[in-house]
């Protein structure tokens, strides 16, 4: 089915002018982008984005770098939107992803990983709300 999920280039891609060789791998796997926006995120927008980790040891290093820099914010759609960002992204650790991944090629560490992507269809939709308004999302 169509789908569509939530997408980011974190600050370590945005800072590396990795932006545009980022979107490149995501639409040639299908997915078009229909919303995006570059940001730059206050401390508790982060913490709030990702507040389901905030018991996790690393969710201070997590918030802090999220709002050290710009990203980019985009809703993604297409067939499986969800799963084929996953794919394309790789494993959240760059030293498990597999060739040809955004995270094998362009992530520095497991915290500076290049992209965030939404895990399940409750959360797509989530993450989509918490940076978008229904009007900015143009299929
Ligand atoms: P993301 O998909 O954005 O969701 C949560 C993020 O936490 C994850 O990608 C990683 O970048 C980050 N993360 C996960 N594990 C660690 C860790 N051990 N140390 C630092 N950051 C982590």
């Amino acid at each position: 089915a169509i789908e569509r999920t939530f997408s980011m280039i974190k600050p370590d891609a945005t800072k590396r002018n990795l932006t545009g060789k980022i979107v490149d791998r995501l639409e040639s796997a299908g997915l078009r982008v229909v919303a995006q926006k570059r940001i730059w995120m206050s401390r508790r927008e982060a913490e709030g984005f990702y507040a389901v980790h905030k018991e996790r040891p690393f969710f201070d290093e997590l918030c802090e770098f999220m709002s050290s820099g710009p990203t980019v914010v985009q809703v993604l759609e297409g067939e499986n939107a969800i799963a084929k960002n996953r794919e394309v992204m790789g494993a959240t650790n760059p030293a498990e992803a597999a060739e040809g991944t955004i995270r094998k090629d362009f992530a520095e560490s497991i915290g500076e990983n290049s992209v965030h992507g939404s895990d399940g269809p409750d959360t797509a939709k989530e993450e989509i709300a918490y940076f978008f308004a229904a009007t900015e999302v143009v299929g």
